[in-house]
């Protein structure tokens, strides 16, 4: 199973998530601005998180370039504030149905930090889920 993990993060709390998955699945955390996708992938995860109520525009850049014929299927994380929890994979779950791409059912969110919110987050546990969800997916 070939597994590949790109994330978008401003603030390093999506990158910390990434990385998590990334130790799970046995590659590299790839940041969304400088990654690509040039061989066949079984399964990509594709993390990000929302600033003013909205995906980075790399996210969409990223996503409207994926050569759909290489990759298999996307499993989509991400991290913010709790009223926030399904906004930034939604998005990404949206961009990716408008081209075709298969997205699994599962994803994985976990709070992020933003000043005195979410304080600590992600946190060991938040991390440790990370790394659980992922092996799940790939077993499953
Ligand atoms: C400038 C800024 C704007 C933000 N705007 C929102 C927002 O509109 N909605 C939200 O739920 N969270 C918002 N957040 C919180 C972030 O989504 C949250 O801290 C997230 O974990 C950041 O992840 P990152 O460090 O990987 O970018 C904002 C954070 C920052 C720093």
């Amino acid at each position: 199973m070939r597994a590949k993990v790109v994330y978008q993060s401003t603030t390093g709390n999506t990158k910390k998530v990434a990385e998590a998955i990334a130790n799970a699945v046995g590659c590299t955390a790839e940041p969304m601005n400088v990654a690509t996708v040039s061989e066949p992938v079984d399964m990509l995860f594709l993390g990000a998180s929302i600033h003013a109520g909205d995906v980075d525009l790399s996210v969409k850049k990223f996503i409207e370039g994926l050569d759909a014929t290489l990759v298999k299927r996307v499993t989509v994380f991400g991290t913010g504030f709790e009223e926030s929890r399904d906004k930034a994979v939604g998005i990404m779950k949206d961009l990716l149905a408008r081209r075709g791409i298969a997205v699994t059912d599962k994803c994985y969110f976990c709070l992020g930090k933003f000043v005195l919110f979410n304080r600590h987050h992600p946190d060991t546990q938040d991390l440790t889920g990370a790394e659980e969800f992922a092996r799940g997916v790939l077993a499953g």
